[in-house]
């Protein structure tokens, strides 16, 4: 569990990070605080473009970001968008692949708090790494 001020220092990074979204199709703009096991944070944005599948959400950068720095365990990610939004199913997914059990806080672009929640509550019943054992 984390504790208020590392809830707070997560907010403060996604809504510092949020400044940064590429959103200009949607003018949505998403920042995404991750903090993994290793006690790093890794931030993300969201990045569209004019091929608009072609966009990407502020979690999956942030969880890229921190796998490509090979930061696997995920403990809790903050999101913080204008009105609270809450992560897309393919971020769900994303996010269960390196943190069942981890912590989310969704947040407005006010600080107030709008859902804490864990990664296997926002995806119930989740396929997972271990579907693929016996492959
Ligand atoms: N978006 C995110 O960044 N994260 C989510 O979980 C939901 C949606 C972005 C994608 C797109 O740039 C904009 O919000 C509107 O869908």
């Amino acid at each position: 569990m984390l504790n208020d001020a590392q809830w707070e220092e997560l907010i403060e990074a996604a809504s510092e990070v949020l400044k940064s979204s590429y959103s200009p199709y949607s003018s949505y703009p998403v920042g995404a605080a991750l903090l993994t096991e290793s006690g790093k944070v890794y931030t993300g944005t969201n990045i569209e473009n004019a091929v608009y599948p072609l966009s990407i959400c502020a979690e999956r950068v942030a969880a890229f970001k921190a796998v490509s720095d090979k930061a696997l365990t995920f403990k809790a990610i903050a999101v913080v968008t204008k009105d609270g939004g809450f992560p897309c199913g393919a971020c769900r997914q994303v996010l269960s692949e390196f943190g069942l059990d981890a912590e989310v806080l969704i947040a407005d672009e006010k600080g107030n708090i709008i859902e804490q929640s864990t990664v296997s509550d926002l995806l119930p019943g989740a396929f997972g790494p271990s579907n693929l054992k016996n492959i």
